[in-house]
């Protein structure tokens, strides 16, 4: 384990990249790091993470701050509970921990949104304690290193990396190892072409002296992708343009849209017309459809959602029930999910 140790150590002090984030100590600044680049790239993350200190620079301002300007700083992202979780954790660091982070494993793992790995590099980043962190970096580099075919999606294969990962960490210096090992996945040891030729454990590595790079890491399932057909109406009566708030446990929670009609299959504009939910919604009232768009596709990781948007126009004064109103240039001020985003920004606005 020591050679290993000293090859990672000394691969990262001449190899990792600058990032804003490397160098602080601060937990707030490293956990907004964290919970940033899960499911993001470093590329988008870098953008994210300053707009975020800009917007809340401590623990205070992001615990009062209204939810929806968190959700609007966090547009574009996705994994929307990402940034919901934030907002309550810091909530219960203001009430339970006099406003600062807590130093401790298990404090810091009971803050809502944070898990294993997010606890681990906050414990070992800011405060030098020796968890060790197993990301999808992780899981790969050690799954070729060492040859282990055991699934990564299985209970017992989590708990043999854990375990690996934890007899390998650096203790002397936790937060720089743990680092090196996730920096060593994302530039080296890449998912599909890793740098072999370039990299210095090649050698000592189970994979690569096997010619069996493409076999790791190992997992037990195919994630079926789930498949949903959204219809947004972008309902407007020339001056005023109506939205509706996400309340459902779904994707975009608390997030602002048009009003939406999903159906469970892809319906044609005419057999959308002659749906119950359609005419129920403008049963009493009086509009014209103006333009019906192509559908497009909008992939999240886990679903495959299909959308068409209808612009309908309003021909009377009143608001359709539960509906919100708004004037047209106010949209800008509310979060909204990605694919409303960009058909805005298609549609002039
Ligand atoms: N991926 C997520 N967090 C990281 C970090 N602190 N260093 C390198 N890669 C990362």
């Amino acid at each position: 384990m020591e050679e290993y140790r000293k090859v990672l150590t000394n691969w990262y002090n001449h190899s990792k990249r600058e990032l804003p984030w490397r160098g602080s100590e601060d937990p707030y600044q490293i956990w907004v790091s964290e919970v940033i680049l899960q499911q993001t790239r470093i590329s988008q993350g870098t953008e994210y993470y300053h707009n975020f200190l800009k917007s809340f620079p401590d623990i205070k301002s992001l615990a009062m701050a209204p939810e929806e300007d968190v959700l609007k700083v966090w547009q574009g992202l996705g994994y929307y509970s990402r940034a919901r979780n934030m907002h309550h954790a810091a909530k219960t660091v203001l009430s339970d921990h006099k406003g600062t982070f807590p130093k401790d494993y298990l404090s810091i793992r009971k803050l809502k949104g944070i898990g294993d790995y997010t606890a681990a590099a906050i414990s070992s980043i800011a405060f030098g304690l020796p968890y060790a962190v197993v990301d999808g970096n992780v899981y790969r580099v050690l799954s070729r290193l060492f040859g282990i075919y055991t699934p990564i999606d299985s209970s017992a294969g989590k708990k043999e990396f854990y375990e690996l990962a934890q007899m390998l960490l650096d203790v002397t210096q936790p937060g720089e190892f743990n680092q090196a090992l996730m920096e060593f996945g994302a530039i080296q040891c890449l998912p599909t072409q890793p740098l072999c030729d370039s990299c210095p454990l090649s050698l000592k590595c189970h994979a690569f002296t096997h010619q069996n790079i493409s076999d790791f890491p190992v997992k037990s399932k195919l994630k079926k992708q789930k498949e949903r057909f959204l219809n947004y109406l972008y309902l407007h009566n020339g001056k005023n343009l109506f939205l509706k708030k996400r309340e459902e446990k779904d994707i975009w929670r608390n997030m602002f849209q048009f009003p939406l009609i999903e159906t469970t299959s892809r319906t044609t504009p005419e057999e959308f017309f002659e749906s119950s939910d359609w005419k129920d919604l403008f049963k009493n009232h009086s509009i014209t459809i103006e333009s019906i768009f192509p559908e497009r596709v909008h992939l999240l990781t886990h679903q495959r959602l299909y959308i068409r948007f209808y612009s309908v126009k309003l021909e009377e004064n009143g608001s359709p029930e539960h509906l919100i109103r708004i004037e047209m240039d106010e949209i800008s001020k509310y979060p909204v999910p990605k694919p409303i985003e960009l058909f805005l920004l298609e549609n002039g606005h």
